[in-house]
Parts: C-alpha cells; structure tokens; sequence
C-alpha cells in the first residue's frame, strides 16, 4: 500500500493504491471518483482515456499512477467551467457526439493540441483518437475554426 497525492484539476487529491504501478485511469476512475474520462481499449490505442499531464495528452490507460505525483492532471471535467473551452462550445454548436464514449478523451486531445499550438486542420491531423460511430466530419468541422 502506498498514499499518493495527485493534482487533479487543480485540486489536490490523496489516495491510497496497492500498487504505484496502477494506471492513472484507474485511480482517477476509482479512487478519485472522476468518471468523465472513459476506458476503451487499455492498450493506449482508442485515445478514449486521454487526459492532459502538464497541458499535454496523455493515454491515462498507458501511464502508471506512481509517475503522475508532482504534475498537473486535468480530466474532461476540468477543462472549463461551465462547457467554455472553445472545442466545447464548438462540439456543442457542431453536434458533434453520437454515444459520447469516445468525446471527452477526444476533446482533451483535441485542447493538448490547441494547447500545442495547432489550430484548424492542423488540430484534426493531430488527434488520432477513435470514434467508433464516426464522428469524424463533424470533428473535422468543429475544429475549422479552433
Ligand atoms: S483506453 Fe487508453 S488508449 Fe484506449
Ligand atoms: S461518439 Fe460514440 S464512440 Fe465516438
């Protein structure tokens, strides 16, 4: 057993794991009690579980939660408040989500990217995540103008 402390959305979170090499969506998942980011695949593919780790995607599914203590996590519900990132209010205005399942690590790939300095068309080649009901062309849309 191990206590960890993780910075998640800014705020300071202590957990208790059995196993420093747990992956981060797990303890975010189940320990924190964040469920906004989803598990797909689990072998750092679908990009469904993909959050930001000092403003950068990160598969939550491929990094152990031993090597988050000390950075800074944020999960789709700490994107904005109120829905106001700009991909939000560009999803929202789009459509763009059928299920859902895919959308939130979707658009935190899609704000690493702006946070990367991509914009446009450039955001879309960037972001590799699935979306199983196709979703694609309203992405590719939403982020025209991003
Ligand atoms: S669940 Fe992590 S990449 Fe698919
Ligand atoms: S909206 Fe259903 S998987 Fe993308």
């Amino acid at each position: 057993m191990a206590q960890l402390t993780l910075n998640v959305n800014q705020t300071n979170y202590t957990i208790t794991v059995t196993d420093t090499g747990m992956p981060l969506l797990w303890a975010l998942r189940d320990l924190v009690g964040l469920t906004g980011t989803k598990y797909g695949c689990g072998i750092e593919i679908c990009g469904a579980c993909t959050v930001l780790v000092n403003g950068q995607p990160q598969k939550s599914c491929d990094m152990d939660v031993g090597s988050a203590v000390g950075k800074s996590i944020t999960t789709i519900e700490g994107l904005s408040a109120n829905r106001s990132h700009p991909a939000q209010v560009a999803w929202i205005a789009n459509q763009v989500p059928q299920c859902g399942w895919c959308q939130s690590g979707m658009l935190m790939s899609v704000a690493g990217a702006m946070n990367a300095g991509h914009h446009g068309a450039s955001i879309v080649n960037e972001v590799q995540n699935v979306c199983v009901c196709g979703t694609y062309q309203r992405i590719k849309t939403a982020c025209t103008n991003l």
